[in-house]
């Protein structure tokens, strides 16, 4: 999902998203859930789920997850995005799902996952490239059950992979699973971008800032709006959210350039190496829950 705080608001008002909805700093102080319910989704744009929408999207995920693994396992030398593409497609509609890139947004995604190689960034489009050696890949997908959404991304390296992409595959895996570990009810959307961005400066990396994750689970991308760079959004975490985190990390600069002819294919502006995985999270009364449950193996 793409951000800005020039873009227009989610609300529709055709105002800056900064002079409309951009959350301040209010602090939140709900007296029953219906009531923070209701605050959060006309503040935020955010669901709060019922444990009956949980338990949808706990399916969806799950499905989600299996669909990544079962494509990774087939990313090999030789073998084109686009019959991964196929191959995954396909594992949606037997499972009576739907892939939601398909056809999502302007111009519409024309396939069902996003395969994007070495130095895109994200939005990779599957097509007629074949996989070498030394390639880093990132599978994304994002299904459609029952009504329910779960969206989730992985690595595969494709034999012997240079140092500098070992390094960004590494750097982002870490900088998603640091910045799960600190939620919880209470937490701020902030700390999220604070954890990642801390971790990837340590390591000369760069966090992009163009693209962001998002709450997920009824609608493709509700609020809110999840920055992995550090970020002023002070929205307490509350039990029932979901949402995605999907950090892109860049080995060189953080600038993202998105192809003029297909516009969606985001690479990194100085062509160096970029990676990221992605997880759907859901915020329980205690801590948090990983719904996608992609486990890194060889990657
Ligand atoms: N995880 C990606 C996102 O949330 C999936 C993009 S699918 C696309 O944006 F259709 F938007 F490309
Ligand atoms: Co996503």
């Amino acid at each position: 999902m793409m951000i800005g705080r020039n873009d227009p608001c989610w609300c529709g008002s055709d105002k800056k998203w900064k002079h409309c909805h951009y959350p301040q700093t209010e602090s939140i102080h709900p007296t029953d859930s219906q009531a923070l319910r209701e605050l959060y989704l006309r503040e935020y744009h955010i669901i709060i789920k019922t444990e009956k929408q949980i338990a949808g999207i706990k399916r969806a995920c799950e499905l989600t997850s299996e669909i990544v693994d079962k494509t990774c396992a087939m990313a090999k030398e030789g073998v084109t995005t686009q019959e991964l593409n196929d191959f995954a497609h396909k594992l949606h509609l037997d499972a009576g799902a739907i892939p939601a890139p398909l056809n999502y947004g302007s111009p519409p995604f024309p396939r069902s996952i996003c395969t994007s190689l070495n130095e895109v960034i994200c939005h990779g489009i599957p097509g007629p490239t074949k996989l070498k050696n030394g390639d880093i890949l990132n599978i994304d997908a994002s299904c459609l059950l029952n009504g329910y959404i779960g969206d989730c991304s992985r690595m595969v390296m494709i034999g012997d992979v240079s140092e500098e992409k070992k390094l960004v595959v590494d750097v982002a895996y870490e900088c998603l699973m640091r910045s799960i570990a600190i939620l919880k009810p209470g937490v701020f959307v902030y700390e999220i971008g604070d954890v990642i961005e801390d971790y990837a400066q340590s390591k000369g990396c760069s966090v992009v800032n163009q693209f962001v994750g998002h709450g997920v689970g009824v609608e493709f991308h509700e609020g809110p709006q999840v920055p992995h760079h550090r970020n002023q959004i002070k929205i307490p975490l509350v039990p029932g959210m979901t949402f995605t985190i999907e950090p892109m990390i860049n080995a060189g600069g953080r600038e993202a350039v998105i192809d003029s002819h297909d516009k969606w294919t985001a690479r990194t502006r100085d062509g160096s190496p970029s990676a990221q995985w992605e997880h759907t999270i859901l915020i329980t009364e205690t801590g948090h829950k990983v719904l996608t449950p992609w486990i890194r193996g060889q990657a």
